[in-house]
Formats: C-alpha cells, sequence, structure tokens
C-alpha cells in the first residue's frame, strides 16, 4: 500500500464508504454476479462496502475477500455476519504479496483500490496470474475530473484537485477511471471492456443528493482539508469556500454529475 492512503482509516471516511456503496448499489452492481460454485477474490475489500452486496447477489459463489488493513478487515467481517452472510471469507494481505497460488480463482473483482496504488499495471498483473484460465476480472475506479456541476465554481473544482494533487503525491491516481482500458491492455487482459457509469443528480432525488451529493462526494473532499493545508496547497478560505460551493450544488436548484468506470477482462 501506499505509505499515506490518502482518505484514512478513521470512522467518518469508513462511515463515507458505507454511504457510497449503499447509493451505488444498482448503478455499479446490477450486472455483477458470479455463477454458483464459483471462487472470487475481492481484492482491497476495506470495511466490506462492496462486500456484501456481492456476497448477497451471488449467494453460491464463494468470496475470499482480502484488505491490507486488519481493521478494516475486522469491520467487514462484522458486517458480513450481521448480514447472516457465510459465503465470504477474510484474510489480512497486500496484493503485492498475496498468498494465494497461481490459477485459484475463477472470478477477481476490485472497487477503487487501483487509484490508491503506485503500480496499477504490476497490480494487475498479479492479480490475472490468479486467474485460471478464462477467468474474468471487473474493476471500479472513480475520476474526479469527471466531476461538474450547477452551479459551476472555480473554488469547488479547486478543492477537489487538492485531493487529486494529494493522492498523487501519495502515489496514486484520482484519475485512474478514464485509463482502465489502456491499464488493462497493457496488463494482458483480452477482451477488455470498459462501461462508463454516470450518476446525474438533481434535487427531484433526495436519496442522491444526500447519499451522493453530499455524503460521498463532497464528504470526501472535506476529508482531504487538514492535509489540504498540512501541505500547503490551498488557503484554508479558498478550500471551505470551495466545500460551501460543494453542498450548493445540493441546494433545490442544484445539480451534480460524476463518472465512474466499470471495466471487465478475461485472464
Ligand atoms: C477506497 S478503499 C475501497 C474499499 C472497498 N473496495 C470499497 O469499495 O468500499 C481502498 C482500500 O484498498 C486497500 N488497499 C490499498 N492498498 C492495498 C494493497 N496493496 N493491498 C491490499 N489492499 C490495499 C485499503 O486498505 C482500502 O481498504
Amino acid at each position: 500500500m501506499n505509505e499515506r492512503y490518502v482518505h484514512g482509516y478513521d470512522p467518518r471516511e469508513n462511515a463515507r464508504l458505507q454511504d457510497q456503496a449503499g447509493t451505488l448499489v444498482d448503478l455499479l452492481h446490477s450486472d455483477t454476479s458470479y455463477p454458483a460454485g464459483s471462487v472470487v477474490l475481492e481484492a482491497g475489500c476495506g470495511v466490506g462496502a462492496q462486500t456484501v452486496t456481492l456476497a448477497q447477489r451471488s449467494p453460491g459463489a464463494r468470496f475470499m475477500s482480502i484488505d491490507i488493513s486488519p481493521d478494516s478487515i475486522a469491520q467487514a467481517k462484522r458486517r458480513t455476519d450481521a448480514a447472516g452472510l457465510t459465503n465470504v471469507q477474510f484474510r489480512q494481505a497486500d496484493i503485492f504479496a498475496l498468498p494465494f497460488d497461481a490459477e485459484s480463482f475463477d472470478h477477481v473483482f476490485a472497487c477503487f483500490v487501483l487509484e490508491h496504488l503506485s503500480r496499477p499495471v504490476a497490480a494487475l498483473a498479479i492479480l490475472k496470474g490468479l486467474l485460471k484460465p478464462g477467468g474474468t476480472i471487473t474493476m471500479i475506479e472513480g475520476d474526479h475530473g469527471s466531476a461538474y456541476f450547477h452551479p459551476a465554481s472555480d473554488d469547488a473544482q479547486r478543492a477537489i484537485h487538492c485531493l487529486i494533487e494529494l493522492q498523487q503525491a501519495a502515489g496514486g491516481n484520482a484519475l485512474i477511471g478514464r485509463q482502465l482500458y489502456p491499464l488493462m491492455v497493457e496488463a494482458g487482459f483480452d477482451a477488455v471492456h470498459v462501461s462508463p457509469r454516470m450518476v446525474y443528480v438533481d434535487s427531484s432525488k433526495p436519496a442522491l443528493v444526500e447519499g451522493f451529493t453530499k455524503k460521498t462526494f463532497t464528504a470526501m473532499i472535506e476529508g482531504v482539508r487538514e492535509s489540504a493545508l498540512a501541505a500547503g496547497i490551498v488557503e484554508p478560505k479558498a478550500f471551505d469556500a470551495g466545500i460551501r460551493d460543494l453542498y450548493r450544488t445540493a441546494g433545490t436548484d442544484g445539480v451534480f454529475c460524476y463518472s465512474f468506470f466499470k471495466a471487465t477482462g478475461l485472464g
């Protein structure tokens, strides 16, 4: 893992990951399902925000969910236990040092993980080596350059750019969604297909206003305030104005747009 995982692991961030996953279930997972009997590796499961959906949607499949953070794994386990799921096993592991034999899995899934890795192609190549012949990979990533909104605001774009810069400084890439196709091709996957998933929010969709504009996206940007100020890349007044303007897009006349990218490939 990058030494400075940009979002951190505090309870507010964990709650944000849950809000994000809950809000985006249909958009991101309506077409995620694995056949009964298949064995699926979930790489970078975090606090299990996607794990519950994956395991519920494919009750006959068996999931091995790994993350580098033992605390996150413990929370993920509590979450799947609370949901009564018995088809998930957890293990603390680093994607770059996985304790599995080659060709152990029928499918691999990862969501919002590649963006934090300094060697995304190397990670993809490792995951490819774990797939049985004909196995599939599914990667989901965001792209913070895809955020646009009404009212438009330079301060808000500047605040978003702080996260992009911090993530880059930590070795990651907050603009990785648009690069999934070339990265997966470079890692050697066949039949790579990318499906952009746009979130469009206006005030006729109050659940998305709360769950996505406020609690997922703006909360994520707000979460890097201290790091951005400490790095000296923005003035407090400018950052706070940007956050205010992002919340402003959740008003009755506001609109917020963002694109995720879901990529699949054959190992
Ligand atoms: C933004 S979270 C996403 C978690 C989850 N997939 C979700 O969608 O909510 C990124 C996760 O990747 C994990 N991670 C980062 N680098 C890793 C590595 N080298 N090996 C395993 N997990 C890693 C972090 O610990 C964190 O839990």
